[in-house]
């Protein structure tokens, strides 16, 4: 793939690749399009010698800025950082408009959790133009993969990547997207959005493990550039979730952020930009971080809490994940759980993830299936709508407030990674009426209550009928 003249010339001097391997430590231009480090295999930061960036001297003045919404640069709620991700030239960004989202306050959820009215926040990424979080992301690896000249990228994906590619291809029109699906493993609300967004899809014989591994080798194979989050520049977007969420909080940092945990790109990124805040000197401390495994999808659950994997200062044992991959195998184990955006058995981000967990001194939990939709029920209840994989992040809040791990006045900030419309048939499975759709959809996981149902009233049609019926129930 050749690389844009724009980037070796431009303005992007300060940023650098970096291997993550801190016995290797190679460095690799910000043209070259690399996924893992060819010396090592490791993955990739996308770093950056601060002392060449304009940055500001406090975080609030960024905000000077933004005034000037009329400037796409500034009106991105990814962009408006730039000068926190400064790889790419200014004038070369690509944005759709992505991250103008929400952190509500939400004390109908708070009592649920278990905390005081006006501690728990939720940061609502389901406002992104293609309805989750991964746009943040996108924006971010879109733009350097049309900085390095590339006309096809691919992703695998549980439905939410393949929907942003597809969408940031569709608009743009620079490039065609090649998406990798699991069979019968993708919602419909994010299959749809793909295939309406002209993405070319791969449906393989596997589920998202396999479609990773895969896509993985293909995209090496057909010089095709990769954006699912093994992708440096991808959690380099990711990193403004949390800059918002203290623009929100008046730039002061809360005591706890929970994240669902698939992929554990977000949690890489979330903890990359806490360590690049305090080392800037921008915040002067750092919250703690809770990532929330589905229980049919436990690998940081197991090689954290059960198998004792840490950062260990950069240098992980990560044999003992390839041990646990290794009995997966033996065991025909896949990952198995409704919220099917976070049913990953092999996260690519792992070790990146243990370097967050190790800077925001962080918690890993997991939580049921019926767990996470009763929690994402609440969530509903409380007016804002998500999918069952970032109701992970309000289930664990609550179990870890229930454990006393998070206590009762602790400022806390939950994630919500995706719109409600995206899984419908979750959604629906639970508040229904009919036993055989609750069964069938819920009850094969393990789902055996609706405690928050709202269940739709059958009335004939007749007036006085309608009438009498709205009286009961209202
Ligand atoms: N929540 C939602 C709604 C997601 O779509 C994903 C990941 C996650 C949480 C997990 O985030 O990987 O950063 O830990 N979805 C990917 C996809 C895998 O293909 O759309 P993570």
């Amino acid at each position: 793939m050749s690389v844009s003249t724009s980037v070796q010339n431009g303005t992007t001097t300060a940023a650098f690749q970096r291997c993550l391997n801190i016995d290797c430590g190679a460095t690799y231009d910000v043209g070259e399009v690399l996924t893992r480090c060819p010396k090592c295999f490791d993955l990739l930061d996308v770093a950056y010698d601060w002392n060449k960036v304009a940055l500001p001297s406090k975080l609030s003045d960024l905000e000077a800025l933004w005034s000037r919404r009329h400037d796409p640069l500034r009106f991105s709620g990814v962009w408006r950082f730039h000068e926190l991700l400064p790889y790419a030239p200014a004038n070369r960004v690509i944005t759709v408009g992505e991250g103008q989202t929400l952190l509500q306050q939400a004390d109908f959820v708070a009592k649920y959790v278990g905390l005081k009215p006006g501690q728990l926040y939720l940061q609502y990424e389901g406002m992104n133009p293609s309805g989750s979080f991964k746009d943040n992301g996108m924006c971010a690896a879109f733009t350097h993969a049309h900085m390095v000249g590339a006309k096809r990228a691919a992703c695998a994906s549980t439905g939410n990547t393949s929907a942003s590619l597809a969408m940031y291809c569709a608009v743009t029109q620079l490039m065609k997207a090649i998406i990798f699906i699991g069979s019968g493993k993708i919602s419909y609300g994010k299959l749809s959005q793909a295939l309406e967004y002209g993405a070319l899809t791969v449906q393989i014989a596997g589920d998202f493990d396999d479609a990773m591994a895969r896509v993985q080798e293909i995209s090496k194979e057909l010089g095709i550039y990769l954006v699912n989050s093994v992708n440096p520049f991808r959690l380099e977007g990711q990193k403004t979730v949390m800059f918002r969420v203290l623009e929100a909080l008046r730039w002061e940092v809360p005591d706890w952020i929970v994240v669902p945990g698939g992929n554990l790109g977000n949690s890489s990124a979330f903890g990359k930009a806490f360590l690049e805040l305090k080392e800037l000197g921008l915040i002067n401390r750092i919250p703690r971080l809770a990532v929330i495994n589905a229980a049919g999808a436990d690998t940081l659950d197991v090689l954290y809490n059960q198998r004792n994997l840490r950062w260990s200062r950069g240098r992980p044992r990560m044999e003992i994940a390839c041990w646990y991959y290794d009995e997966l195998d033996r065991d025909h184990v896949k990952a198995d759980t409704i919220a099917s955006a976070i049913e990953i058995n092999r996260p690519v981000n792992l070790k990146k993830c243990l370097r967050a967990l190790d800077a925001c001194d962080g918690v890993v939990r997991k939580v049921n299936d019926q767990e996470i939709l009763d929690a994402k029920a609440q969530v509903g209840a409380g007016g804002i709508g998500c999918e069952p994989a970032s109701a992970a992040s309000v289930a664990g809040a609550k179990l870890l407030r229930q454990q006393g791990v998070i206590g009762s006045d602790d400022r806390v900030v939950c994630i919500l990674t995706g719109h409600q419309l995206k899984d419908p048939t979750a959604t629906v499975a639970y508040h229904t009426t009919d036993q055989d759709q609750f069964e069938e959809v819920l009850g094969s996981r393990g789902v055996t209550r609706a405690s928050y149902a709202n269940r739709a009233i059958a009335v004939p049609n007749q007036m006085d009928a309608i009438i009498k019926a709205i009286q009961l129930y209202s």
